[in-house]
């Protein structure tokens, strides 16, 4: 199975995609991750990625696209299929893709209201030991020990969410171009819960 999901910051694209891993096996890919784990490490790539993910900000396609082919050619990937998630964000890096000849069997895109991916910004929480994603409100963590160590990512900010949800309206319909007959259209206002069943749903029918 080879997926690539699409939908706006904060809009539960990551929160869906742990429940396709449970349950297809898949790799799952997060750019978002990669580039943060790369921060985190202080890895040359991390040094040079900073200043945009801090400001909202897109990362040069160079710097993403070999990063994620570099990914995509690993033995695992191969072997159990892969999701990609927060890539292709732009048509260069869809034209990537294509230009390689690695398409995926859909095109998982999930529609959110503002009102929506506001709500689940605000309350999101990253646990730095496990790296599990929380809401405050939504899906809070299971106890005190576990919430007084959660951390708040740098760009969940009202500026740079404007920012983030403007770049990703401008590109979406760019990207969604390169996969015609491959997009799958998701309304994810729902709880997650009830986000992931139809996920699943859509998958089993492809
Ligand atoms: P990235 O990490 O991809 O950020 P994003 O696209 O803004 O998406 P998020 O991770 O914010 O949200 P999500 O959709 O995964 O939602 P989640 O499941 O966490 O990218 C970050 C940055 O990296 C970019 O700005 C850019 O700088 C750079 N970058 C990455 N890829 C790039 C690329 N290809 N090219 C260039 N630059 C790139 O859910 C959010 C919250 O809501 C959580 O708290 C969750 O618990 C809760 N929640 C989830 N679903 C529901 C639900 N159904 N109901 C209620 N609450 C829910
Ligand atoms: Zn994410």
């Amino acid at each position: 199975l080879k997926l690539i999901i699409l939908g706006p910051p904060a809009g539960g694209k990551g929160t869906a995609c742990e429940v396709i891993k449970s349950q297809f096996g898949v790799v799952h890919l997060s750019t978002g991750d990669m580039l943060r784990d790369n921060i985190v490490n202080m890895t040359p790539l991390g040094i040079k990625v900073k200043p945009y993910l801090d400001k909202g900000a897109l990362v040069p396609d160079d710097l993403i696209v070999d990063m994620v082919m570099d990914r995509l050619t690993k033995q695992d990937c191969r072997v159990k299929g892969w999701l990609l998630d927060g890539f292709p964000r732009t048509g260069k890096q869809a034209q990537a893709l294509v230009n390689k000849e690695i398409l995926p069997d859909a095109v998982l895109c999930l529609t959110v209201s503002n009102e929506a991916i506001e709500q689940r910004m605000g309350g999101r929480r990253t646990d730095p030991v496990t790296g599990i994603t929380y809401h405050m409100t939504f899906n809070p963590p299971p106890n005190q020990q576990v919430q007084d160590r959660l951390v708040t990512r740098s760009d969940d900010t009202p500026e740079k969410i404007q920012i983030r949800l403007d770049t990703y309206y401008k590109h979406a319909a760019d990207v969604m171009s390169h996969f015609p007959g491959m997009i799958k259209h998701i309304d994810a206002n729902a709880q997650a819960t009830r986000v992931g069943s139809i996920v699943i749903q859509t998958i089993d029918k492809l």
